[in-house]
């Protein structure tokens, strides 16, 4: 006869088994199966007991964290980008600016409403502020801090130009490569706010191309919804005369919101001169 090999014998002593019946074998091997078990219990770490409702909600908090934190990188590189393709002045903040002088608490407030119709506006043909004023009156920065504050808390694409940067690059070939100027020319088309500076700075009528130029873009805008941001030296009627009937009417499409800056140049004197 065979030896009978028990295939769940450890090493330990179970005791002698002696020749029994098939029953009582088997009542012995489940009696060692169980002392065994009962062994295994004691000496090993006890396995956690999971409450898998608990362990649900912990992975969904940390795929929440997860997600949340991608959102957060992925919003950063986006803003990185966006600032960095706004060609923005990094001093143009609100927080920057004098907020106890009462000449700008309108300017501020018309700047935040603008902001925060922005995309109410974005449905409905686009809004416009026309900033003017005279030199260093804070022109430029108010309107930089409006492109900041849209693509920080936004994520709206801005384009902030001098109004000689677009003539030169697009009229004097600044930007050599054709299909290089007619991507800056859909991106000023196309871009969710442009903000042209220094319209008419040097207060002669603006040449016919480039005002035809100008009312064509402003016009376009206005089709595709896209909001604009003006800013002058001109006051509205010297404005008008600066870029003509075609340019203007394309200006009061937009039903522009005016800004006036008023008071002394906010640049800092040299020496003793105060010009
Ligand atoms: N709200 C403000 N509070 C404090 N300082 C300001 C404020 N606005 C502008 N400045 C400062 O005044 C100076 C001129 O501002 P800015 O360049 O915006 O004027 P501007 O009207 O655009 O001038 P320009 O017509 O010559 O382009 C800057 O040095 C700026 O830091
Ligand atoms: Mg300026």
């Amino acid at each position: 006869m065979s030896e009978h090999i028990d295939p769940f014998a450890d090493n330990q002593d179970d005791g002698p088994v002696a020749p029994e019946s098939t029953d009582e074998q088997t009542k012995h091997q489940v009696a060692a199966l169980l002392n065994r078990l009962q062994r295994i219990r004691r000496t090993h770490i006890p396995v956690p007991e999971y409450d898998y409702q608990q362990l649900r909600s912990e992975y969904e908090k940390q795929a929440n964290a997860d997600i949340q934190k991608l959102q957060q990188d992925t919003r950063l590189q986006r803003v990185q980008k966006l600032i960095a393709q706004a060609d923005l002045n990094p001093d143009w903040l609100f927080e920057r600016m004098d907020h106890s002088d009462p000449i700008l608490e309108h300017a501020i407030q018309t700047a935040h409403s603008f902001i925060s119709g922005f995309e109410h506006w974005e449905q409905h043909g686009g809004s416009c502020i026309l900033i003017y004023g005279d030199y260093g009156s804070g022109k430029s920065t108010l309107a930089g801090a409006i492109a900041h504050e849209l693509i920080n808390q936004r994520q709206k694409s801005v384009i902030f130009q001098q109004w000689a940067s677009i003539i030169d690059r697009l009229f004097f070939a600044v930007i050599e490569d054709q299909e290089e100027r007619n991507r800056y020319r859909r991106a000023l088309e196309e871009v969710d706010l442009l903000i042209i500076d220094e319209i008419g700075a040097n207060k002669t009528r603006m040449v016919e191309s480039q005002s035809s130029f100008l009312g064509h873009l402003l016009r376009r805008r206005r089709n595709l919804s896209k909001s604009v941001i003006l800013i002058t030296n001109h006051n509205p009627a010297s404005l008008h005369q600066a870029v003509g009937d075609f340019c203007f009417e394309a200006i009061k499409a937009f039903n522009p919101v005016d800004i006036h800056l008023t008071g002394p140049s906010r640049r800092p004197r040299i020496g003793n001169y105060g010009g």
